[in-house]
Parts: structure tokens; C-alpha cells; sequence
């Protein structure tokens, strides 16, 4: 009998809720975004996050099941993420996700917010274990090995500011909007990369760790330096300049990655994995896609609009932890902190 699973996400600035079954169908997906509600502040406040996420989650929650058009007692089990993240918000996603499965007597999933990025290719894409994964959020910069649900090896991570993040704060130093990344995306297609020269930050370093505040400051250096003589030709330029430079820092330490995840495996076409916001990105995927074809990877990338956050992705981890019988307590607390190397220690 088909299983589905109901998935609440609110760990940032969307409230977003989804069924999906074990069968990889997704029977519903809305997503509340706060965007409107942080702009003026130019990032996400976690106060009024999680006001927001506490308004909201109760018509998400039935929307979602209206369009999918199940009642709770049709779930086989409720996803609820625990971390990591804003803690107001996550303790709005997790109790409600507790509340349904306790009054209606099924299992409670916590879900590890990264984990449910990592897992999102398995529900849209043919992806199997053991693959290599790009994680790339506004919180979070990594390389790991996948080798099962609950199984990561981290193989590189950021020293400093998250890749999201320095399109973030590159955005602002530039003062082109709200959220940043999209909107850097966008000035990048009107700009020519060769008018401005940017370090990329790590090449030829012997680790697969990233760096991107230097960078960052780099752009912010620039500007003041020309303050007088900025027009939006410049700013497209720089908004072209900053995305290659991060394109070829990332597949420089790509590069390094693939010969770490192949030691030791016969040399098979293994899958490739890029999950998290900024995979939302067209130029950086299509680099690392030319990237992983030179090397022998499978290149997966789930849909743009389940890369940024969603109920999808929880729903989906809800069902990939199902599968493998990982239930949670009910007491399980929230945790804003939650590396992904930690899940093989807790099962
Ligand atoms: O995964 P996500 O929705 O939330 C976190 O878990 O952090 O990622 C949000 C991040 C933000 O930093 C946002 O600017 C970035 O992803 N992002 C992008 C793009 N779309 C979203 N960065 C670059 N290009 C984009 N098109
Ligand atoms: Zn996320």
C-alpha cells in the first residue's frame, strides 16, 4: 500500500509544507515566503521569523493537505525539521509536525535540514549511494560523501561565510536588492566578467575547504575605491566578475573531491549531487556540470524551485528515514547546531 508522508519545513524564512509518497509523487507543495517581511532589514530577522512562522504554519499545514487531498489518518508518518537553524522557527515546525503524529497516532520524523537538501536529488532524479554531494546555502558551504540515509563524510567545508552567504552580503555592498543571490544571478547575465578581475578564492590549495569572505571584501574594497565612477554597467560587471570567481573556486575544490570520494572505489561513473539554495544558480550548475562530464560523474541537480528551502525536501527525508525505520521520541528537542556527521552517531 502506498505510503505518504507529510513534511514541515521552517528552520529560515519559509513556512512550507508538502505530502509526497513513497512512490515519488508530490501531492502538494506550498510555500509561505517572508521575503516581504525581512527586505527592509536586508536579512532575515529571527524574531519576526519566527512570529511569521507561528501565524502562518496552521494554513500551510491545511492548504497542503487540501491540495493533496488526504486526510492525517491517510499519513503513514509526520516530518517535522529539527534543526539546524532559527530556533523560534524550528520549534514552530517541530511541534506542530509532533502535535499531528501524537494525536493521530503515527510516527514523528525529525528531520535534519540538510540532510532533507542532500536527499531532494533521490526523489527527483535516479541518484544512488554511495554519491558525492556540493552543499550550497545560505548557512552552509560543503563537500560530502553520501554513503546511505543518516551516513555523511564531510570531505571539505568553509572556513568563514557560507557561499549564499557572500552572494548575500555581496548583493548588499553592491545595493541591488533583496534577497541577494537571485538578484546577483540576474545582474551577472547583463555584465562581462573580463572588465573587473577577482581573486578565486583557494585554488591550487591541497584541502577541498572554501573560502568567501576575502572575496567579499574584495568587492567591497573595489567599490569604495570607485565610488564616484559606479554606474550599473559596473555593477553588472562586477556582479558578472563575482560569479566566475566563485565558479572556478568551487570546481577547483571539486576537482580535489573527486579524487578523495574515488580512492579506494573502482573507477565507475558514480553520481554528483548539488543541493541547497544557490544551487538555484544556471551559471554555477552549468560549470560544475562541465566539470563533473571531464571527470566521469552523473551530474543531478534537483528543480530549481526545490532547491531553495521547501516542504518537499522534509516530506521526501521523512520518507527516505521511514524506509529505513528511524523514527524520533517525542521529547526529541529542537537543535539549532546540527552537523550532518552527528546522524550516524545518534541511530
Ligand atoms: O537553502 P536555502 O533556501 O536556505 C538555507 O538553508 O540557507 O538557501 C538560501 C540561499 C541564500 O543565500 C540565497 O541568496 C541563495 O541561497 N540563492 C542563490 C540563488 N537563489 C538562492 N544564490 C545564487 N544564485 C541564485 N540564483
Ligand atoms: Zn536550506
Amino acid at each position: 500500500m502506498k505510503k505518504y508522508v507529510l513534511g514541515i519545513e521552517s528552520s529560515c524564512d519559509e513556512t512550507a509544507v508538502s505530502v509526497v509518497s513513497d512512490d515519488k509523487k508530490i501531492l502538494s507543495n506550498v510555500v509561505y515566503s517572508q521575503i516581504k517581511e525581512h527586505k527592509d532589514f536586508g536579512g532575515v530577522v529571527p524574531e519576526i521569523a519566527a512570529r511569521s512562522h507561528l501565524d502562518s504554519i496552521s494554513w500551510v499545514i491545511k492548504q497542503a493537505m487540501l491540495e493533496a487531498n488526504i486526510t492525517f489518518k491517510d499519513l503513514s508518518a509526520v516530518a517535522g525539521v529539527s534543526g539546524p537553524g532559527l530556533i523560534g522557527g524550528l520549534l514552530v515546525g517541530m511541534q506542530s509536525a509532533k502535535a499531528i503524529a501524537f494525536a493521530n497516532d503515527i510516527p514523528f520524523i525529525a528531520i535534519n535540514h540538510l540532510e532533507a537538501h542532500a536527499l531532494t536529488a533521490r526523489l527527483t532524479n535516479d541518484v544512488s549511494f554511495p554519491f558525492l554531494l556540493l552543499l550550497v546555502s545560505g548557512g552552509h558551504t560543503q563537500i560530502l560523501q553520501v554513503n546511505g540515509v543518516g551516513d555523511y563524510k564531510v570531505i571539505g567545508k568553509t572556513l568563514d561565510d557560507a557561499v549564499g552567504e557572500a552572494f548575500d552580503k555581496t548583493a548588499k555592498i553592491l545595493n541591488i536588492g533583496y534577497p541577494g543571490g537571485p538578484e546577483l544571478e540576474k545582474r551577472a547575465k547583463l555584465g562581462n566578467p573580463n572588465n573587473i578581475k577577482l581573486p578565486s578564492p583557494m585554488v591550487g590549495k591541497q584541502n577541498c575547504d572554501f573560502s568567501f569572505s576575502g572575496l567579499k571584501t574584495r568587492v567591497r574594497h573595489l567599490y569604495d575605491e570607485n565610488k564616484n565612477n559606479i554606474d550599473q554597467e559596473y555593477i553588472n560587471d562586477m556582479c558578472a566578475s563575482f560569479q566566475v570567481a566563485v565558479a572556478k573556486s568551487i570546481n577547483n575544490r571539486l576537482e580535489k573531491s573527486f579524487k578523495i570520494f574515488r580512492k579506494n572505489k573502482e573507477n565507475k561513473k558514480y553520481d554528483f549531487v548539488i543541493a541547497g539554495g544557490v544551487a538555484s544558480n544556471l551559471y554555477l550548475r552549468d560549470e560544475i556540470k562541465k566539470l563533473c562530464e571531464k571527470n566521469n560523474f552523473e551530474f543531478n541537480a534537483p528543480p530549481v524551485n526545490l532547491c531553495t528551502d521547501n516542504g518537499v525536501m522534509i516530506a521526501w527525508a521523512g520518507v527516505e528515514n521511514l524506509k529505513v525505520n528511524n523514527f524520533s521520541s517525542f521529547d526529541m528537542p529542537a537543535n539549532p547546531r546540527w552537523n550532518l556527521e552527528e546522524l550516524k552517531n545518534e541511530k
